[in-house]
């Protein structure tokens, strides 16, 4: 079994950003992001604050809108608005959840494609569907480009994706596709799961189940990619995969934490340096 570091592979990432960034400093482009957050959830604001810990290393200005749980969706839809407007903010992130008094779609549709790091709005989703897009939603991306690192050939492979939220489950294996994997896509109402995860080459699990994926569902040697981050009851991080099983049997696994989780914020620096190359012409 070969372990799949995230840790090691985004720190060549954001490197890799870092050094561009600094070659566009050198003819006076500045990278920014505009982070927005609504509400006092621990866990988004411990995720916001990773993303302005990046920005910083890799050289991107941040700046970060925090507002209170009981702000106005109209207040949030004009900040955003003046966002777009600003010429001098290359990318928008809206941390979801928000709070439920504020219409998520509508939000998501506000920011306008072109800054839209997530690869949210429709336009972008769309174009990841016919494979011509600018923006890969984070997550995703950061899954392909750990498997690239691996040298792994996915060309031809049977993937089964667990978990189909837009997010992550539906535009994973649409990028599964476009490299060739015949894919399946597992739900809580798919029938015979096991028998689905069982003769699968790649399975990516993120279907938010503390372990869910056991020793005896994988077929030996399958490459396992595991998106949860989930609490244990003594408190401790664990994945939706059983780590210590699966791993028994697995060619290549990701390891929670320190496997997919630094990937999805090396791809959203990714995706903000894109977005001010496309604003300042630069391909
Ligand atoms: N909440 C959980 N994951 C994400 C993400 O990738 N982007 C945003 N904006 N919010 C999230």
């Amino acid at each position: 079994m070969k372990l799949i570091s995230g840790k090691e592979v985004s720190q060549i990432v954001k490197d890799e950003i870092k050094k561009e960034t600094q070659q566009l400093l050198e003819k006076q482009i500045k990278v920014k992001l505009a982070v927005v957050i609504v509400g006092d959830d621990p866990a988004s604001h411990i995720y916001v604050r990773n993303k302005k810990k990046a920005c910083e290393y890799v050289g991107f200005e941040s700046v970060e809108y925090a507002l209170p749980e009981d702000t106005a969706e109209d207040e949030l839809l004009e900040i955003i608005d003046k966002l777009n407007e600003d010429e001098t903010v290359n990318g928008i992130l809206c941390q979801l959840p928000l709070p439920k008094h504020i219409d998520e779609k509508k939000v998501i549709n506000a920011i306008s494609p072109l800054k839209d790091v997530d690869a949210f709005h429709p336009v972008n989703v769309g174009k990841i569907m016919i494979g011509d897009y600018d923006f890969l939603p984070c997550t995703p991306a950061g899954i392909m480009r750990l498997i690239e690192s691996t040298g792994y050939d996915v060309n031809g492979k049977d993937c089964v994706v667990i978990g189909r939220s837009n997010i992550v489950g539906k535009p994973m294996s649409m990028l599964m596709l476009q490299k060739n994997a015949t894919v399946t896509i597992c739900h809580s109402r798919t029938s015979n799961i096991n028998e689905k995860i069982k003769n699968a080459d790649i399975v990516i699990a993120a279907v938010g189940i503390p372990e869910f994926v056991k020793g005896d569902m994988v077929k030996d040697g399958a490459l396992v990619i595991d998106v949860g981050i989930n609490r244990k009851e003594d408190g401790k991080l664990c994945g939706d995969v059983d780590f210590d099983e699966v791993s028994k049997k697995a060619s290549y696994i990701t390891p929670v934490p320190g496997g997919v989780g630094p990937m999805t914020i090396a791809m959203l620096m990714q995706n903000t340096l894109k977005a001010a190359k496309l604003h300042n012409n630069i391909t």
